[in-house]
This record gives structure tokens, sequence and C-alpha cells, in this order.
């Protein structure tokens, strides 16, 4: 149906004005990546206008070529330029009479304003009009895929891995087909093993798998993403037969400087490791009373030689909780181990904090380690695979939420003290920095279980090259590029999109408290499913109040923030209302600036968040006829569980509270 190919799906006679360019196509070096722009190129000029496009090494071509499909001479010039203000991946675009002209530094360059003409084509931009210089925002825009080697994905929603089968490394027709589609939007770094690393995927970093991943470097480096692989930081003990991983032992270095080197010898693209230690019963340099400091930095020696790269993930916390302790906050752990470590890190190290300071939920503040650390390279970590989102099953476009999280200020310093300044290298001046998204792709026919979860795949992409997009501009693109260029279709599915993650923050948990799902697999409504349990994600309902004190009478947690964040979260008046209960205990007959008490709030949102869902299938359903019958059921599928589910969590989470509290609904619905 085309959906394998998702967003790189070309239409025929779909963005005919630039027809008469797609001809041919010079190009001024020749390396795997620009031939894979040329590829690109002529790719969509068979599919697009069904032309075979003609290519040529230098500007000969002008002279020398027949072209047979136009009346006009027209053409692609992809030129390597020495105009350093496009070293950091850059491109320009510009037309002028019959030739169009892809400027960059680098072959990325090339490639990426490659896909950028394809895409403006498309969307039928005029060709005259073409004048723009692309500079991508953040240095590394990178996927973490938590593929394990039997196949199966941690938290993954769209099938199996197409990275590991039965302990094996894959490498076929859709690592290239990944490859494509990953950097058309600018991805750049992919880690293709899991954080949790565990059992035969410690050895991926041996001889045992060398081949394939050499195979799937090559592949990758063509389209410009470096590979990364998750590294056991036990590995010495479990691989090299050493007593110990004590990152100060020098047998302990001695051992990383020997293994890292294969990889970064047979890989040219190798770019590094990402690290989970000490975060939920994986080894780190706790055991040896060593720091993270001291743990990242011996790996970083190791890969220092070869210009690699350590991401060490910044999720650590206590998660043996006992649930009557009220003094520890999970919420507070990521800062507190970190913060005060902030300029001990090497300059090839890298921090990934996660958006939030608990884990993926559907609203969370914004992690106050950014504002933290002022001498240290850091990492936005969000994560597209849905976890707590709706799995990949919901429509929940977390495009907004990304933005809201970059454009965050975090008063630093004065200015440029965004999220989005912080890690793109803005505030301090630093190289070693950028995104990643845990992935949300799998075996799936359309890569992402979902078809609209590609939108996240997509729009995760564009948003780390391009932040000043817009939500609805990414929407419109993703739209139009997978189901054509029908209005009705454009305007209907981005409302749907943009309705998304509002409607499931209202059928889910309300004002910032998070969780209240089933444990484990945390799919569907569970309130006290985590309540008396040891991950220190508490709401603390009782039938007066609910929330978490978090101010400075509670755990201290709004202390992290710099003023005025601090002042703004520390009050119950000024506290952002969609974070009321992460930061404050509040009684249920607390009124809000609605007008509502906070029970009525919750009973209301409830109800709304079900008719948001209906109103997304009232928009889909309008499109019947207008898009391929296949892929229009398959989701009118998804959307009428979506609000089976949507209902589910409406009457639980009603029910629950209705009966601790025996507050009736003003509204005399139906609660049971
Ligand atoms: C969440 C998730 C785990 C994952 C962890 C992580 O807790 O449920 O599956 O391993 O995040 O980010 O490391």
């Amino acid at each position: 149906m085309g959906f394998e190919k998702a967003w790189l799906n070309y239409r025929k006679n779909v963005g005919l004005a630039m027809r008469n360019y797609f001809t041919f196509v010079t190009y001024n070096k020749e390396d795997s990546i620009v031939k894979n722009a040329v590829f690109e190129l002529k790719t969509a000029a068979k599919e697009l206008f069904s032309i075979e496009m003609k290519s040529s090494f230098f500007d000969t071509i002008l002279e020398n070529i027949n072209v047979s499909s136009g009346s006009n001479r027209k053409g692609i010039h992809l030129k390597i330029c020495d105009d350093k203000e496009l070293s950091t991946e850059g491109y320009r675009i510009t037309s002028k009479e019959e030739m169009i002209r892809i400027e960059a530094f680098t072959s990325q360059g090339i490639l990426y304003g490659t896909f950028d003409l394809i895409r403006s084509a498309i969307l039928n931009i005029d060709a005259h009009t073409l004048n723009k210089r692309i500079l991508p925002k953040n240095p590394l825009r990178m996927l973490n895929h938590w593929d394990n080697m039997d196949g199966s994905i941690e938290r993954g929603y769209s099938g199996n891995s197409f990275f590991f089968e039965h302990g094996e490394v894959i490498v076929n027709e859709r690592t290239k087909a990944y490859a494509r589609l990953v950097s058309s939007v600018g991805i750049n770094a992919v880690v293709i093993n899991n954080v949790n690393v565990r059992g035969i995927a410690t050895n991926l970093i041996t001889n045992r798998y060398i081949d394939k991943l050499k195979q799937m470097g090559e592949i990758f480096a063509a389209y410009g993403i470096k590979l990364f692989l998750s590294l056991n930081f036990a590995a010495p003990m479990e691989l090299g037969g050493l007593t110990t991983a004590d990152p100060c032992e020098e047998a302990v270095c001695l051992w990383w400087k020997e293994a890292v080197q294969l990889l970064f010898k047979e890989i040219p693209s190798f770019g590094g490791f990402l690290v989970k230690a000490d975060s939920e019963g994986r080894p780190g340099p706790f055991t040896y009373q060593r720091t993270h400091a001291q743990g990242a930095n011996m790996l970083a020696e190791a890969v220092k030689p070869y210009g690699g790269l350590i991401i060490w993930r910044c999720f650590v916390y206590n998660c043996k909780q006992d649930w009557r302790d009220t003094k520890t906050d999970r919420a507070r752990a990521s800062y507190d181990n970190f913060q005060s470590l902030d300029g001990s890190f090497s300059e090839n190290v890298i921090l990934q904090v996660k958006n939030g300071p608990m884990d993926f939920q559907v609203r969370e503040p914004v992690s106050p380690l950014f504002g933290g650390m002022k001498k240290t390279n850091l990492m936005l970590e969000v994560q597209i695979a849905q976890e707590y989102t709706g799995q990949q099953r919901h429509v929940c476009y977390l495009i907004p939420m990304f933005k809201d999280i970059l454009k965050f200020r975090t008063y630093c310093k004065e200015e440029n003290d965004t999220v989005l300044d912080i890690v793109s290298g803005n505030t301090y001046g630093n190289k070693n920095t950028g995104m990643a998204a845990v992935a949300n792709t799998g075996t799936d026919e359309n890569w992402t279980g979902h078809d609209l979860a590609a939108a996240n795949l997509y729009g995760y992409g564009r948003l780390s090259f391009e932040p000043e997009l817009t939500s609805e501009e990414i929407a419109k693109e993703w739209i139009t590029l997978t189901y054509g260029t029908k209005e009705q279709a454009i305007d209907n599915i981005t409302e749907i999109l943009m309705i998304s993650w509002p409607a499931y923050e209202n059928y889910t948990s309300p004002l910032g408290i998070g969780w209240m799902v089933n444990p484990s697999h945390h799919y569907g409504p569970n309130v006290d499913g985590y309540e008396y349990d040891r991950w220190g994600t508490y709401h603390r309902a009782d039938h007066k109040a609910i929330g978490v004190d978090r101010t400075k009478n509670g755990t201290g947690y709004t202390a992290q923030y710099h003023k005025p964040n601090e002042e703004l979260y520390e009050s119950v008046e000024t506290c952002p209302e969609e974070l009321l209960l992460f930061f404050h205990r509040i009684p249920y007959t607390y009124r809000l600036k609605s007008g509502k008490t906070l029970i009525q709030h919750i009973y209301d949102s409830h109800f709304e968040g079900v008719e948001n869902v209906e109103e997304m299938i009232r928009l889909w359903e309008t499109l019947k006829g207008e898009l391929e019958e296949v892929p229009f059921h398959r989701v009118l599928l998804r959307l009428q569980e979506q609000l089976e589910h949507a209902k589910e969590w409406r009457d639980v989470i009603c029910s629950y509270f209705y009966r601790k509290t025996a507050m009736e609904d003003e509204k005399g619905r139906k609660i049971y």
C-alpha cells in the first residue's frame, strides 16, 4: 500500500511545478553520501514524474546533455562549496534561471538539501522562490532504539526489531529503507540496542558481531548517520573476566581501551556509546563508591583517540523506595545525583537528560537539570515510543509537547537560556550537544504500528533539525507527504493531531500527577497501580486531597529551579494549573481559575477527553472516499479502539475519585 515507504511514498504527478528541473543533476564530489543524494533525486524524478533523470560529475553536463523531457534546459546542481557558515551540515538552496542549486560545505548538507528540495517539490513550492539557507540547530539529532537481540523491543509497539533477530544482527533491505527514512528528516546518529544491556547484548562490542555491524555502519554512513551502541558498564567482568568494573582500576581502563578499538577501527562512522549506569538495576560506578563523572570519563578516555562520544544518561533514582517514605522524592533524583558534578565531565561526554524529572508522563515540568549544568554538555531525551501516552494505539502527537519543552526558559542566564539554547550549544558555546528520542519503529509494515504515529517520528526529526518550525507546519508537511495534497485531508488530519495530546491528557491522569497506569506494561488506567510500590511514583490521594507537596515545606524540589521558576512553582496561586498536582497537595474543594472545584475539574476533563476523541473520529470519518480505503479503515479501527479506552480511563478515574470523596458531579453524569 506504500506505507512501507512512509513519507517517502512519492505519488505520481505531484509537484509538477518543479518537474522540469528533475531532468538532470550535476555534482562536484563523488562520495557515498553525495551518490545517495543523486540516487534520491533520481528516485523522486522517476516516482513523481516518470523521468529517468540523468546525472553527471562536474558541470560539463550543461553542454553535453540532450534534455529530452522538457522544453527548458533545467536541472539541479549539487555543489560542495567552501562556505564555512554551512559547515555544521547546513545547506543553501537557490534558483537562478534554469538551475536549482544546492550548496553545502559537507556531503551531509548536500543530502539534507536534496531531501528538502524533494519535499518542496511535493509541497508545490515555486522553484523561482527558492532561496533559503538552513543550518540544523542541534549538532546531534539522535534516535535511541530500545531493541533487544532476541528481536523484541522494550516499550516497542510496532512489531519486532529490524536490527536484531534470534541473537543476530540483521542487515537487509529494511536497513537501507530505515536509513533513507530517518536521514530524510535529518537524523544523524542512531543507537541500535536497548539501554538495558543484558545477556548477549553485552557481546555486541566484540568481534562476534563486527562484520554485520560494519555493513550496517556503511549503509548508515552513506546516509550521514553515525552508529552508536549501548554498553554494559560491567562488561570488563562479564566479558573480560576481571573481578571488578571499577573505573579507577587500571586494568579496567585498559580493558575498555582495547575493547573499543575494534569498533572504531572497523567502522569508520562509529560514533561511540550510550550508557545507562546505576539505574534500575544496571551496573555503574556507585558499586565502587565512584562518581558518575569518574565512570563516564574513564570511558571517554578510551574513545577519545577516535573522536568518539560517551552519552551518559541521567535517569538515576532510587527504584526501591518505601512508599511510606514521604521525604524521598524521585523528581529530585537526577539533579541531586548530577548537579554537583557540573564541570567534572570530559569534553567528549554528554549527559542525556529526560525531558522531565520523572519518566515521559503526559505532563511533567521540564527537568531542572537543564538549567543546573553550566559547564557540562547536555542532550535532551524525549520519547516518541508513547510508553505512557497511548503506546501507538492512541493518537498522541507529541511535537507540541516537545516545542513547549524546547522553549522553556531555565533562567540559567539572562538570555539564551531556553532548553533549546542549552541543548543546541547556543548558551555555552559547546559542540557536543543535541537531542535524542526513544524511537517508535519496528517491523510493522507502516514502521510505527499506528499510521498516525509516524507523525511523531517525522516530526521529531524535523523539529530537531529546524526547531523554529511550528507543530502545525510539521504536521501539514507530514500529512501532505503521506496522504497527498487534498486540502480537506490536510486540514482534518492536522486538527486530529493537534487535538490529540490535550485529549490524551484530559482522559488520563489530571493536572500533572502522572502514572495511574497498570504496572509493568503501562497501558490502561489503574489509579493505585503504583501507589504502594517501590518506584517513587505516588499521587497520595486520600478522601480530602491529592498531590505531592514539592515546595520548600514538602520535598524541596522547587528549589532545584532558578528564580523566577522556583517562585512560580512554589506558590499555589502562580503554579501553572496543568502542573498543580505535581507541585502541590490540593483539597478537592479548591477552586481553580476556571471557578471549578478540583473534583469538578477532574470529572469534566475526563468527560471532555472522551468528547475530544469522538471529535477526532468525526474528523477522520469525513475523509472517507478522500483517502485510500485500506489505510483509511486501519486508522478508523485504531481510533475506535482509542475511544473505548478513553471511556475506560474516564470511568475508572471518575469512579475512583467519586468513591473516594463522595462528591457529586455537578452535571449529574453517570459515574459508577
Ligand atoms: C522507563 C521504562 C523502562 C526503561 C527506562 C529507561 O522506566 O519503563 O523500560 O528502561 O525508562 O529509560 O531506562
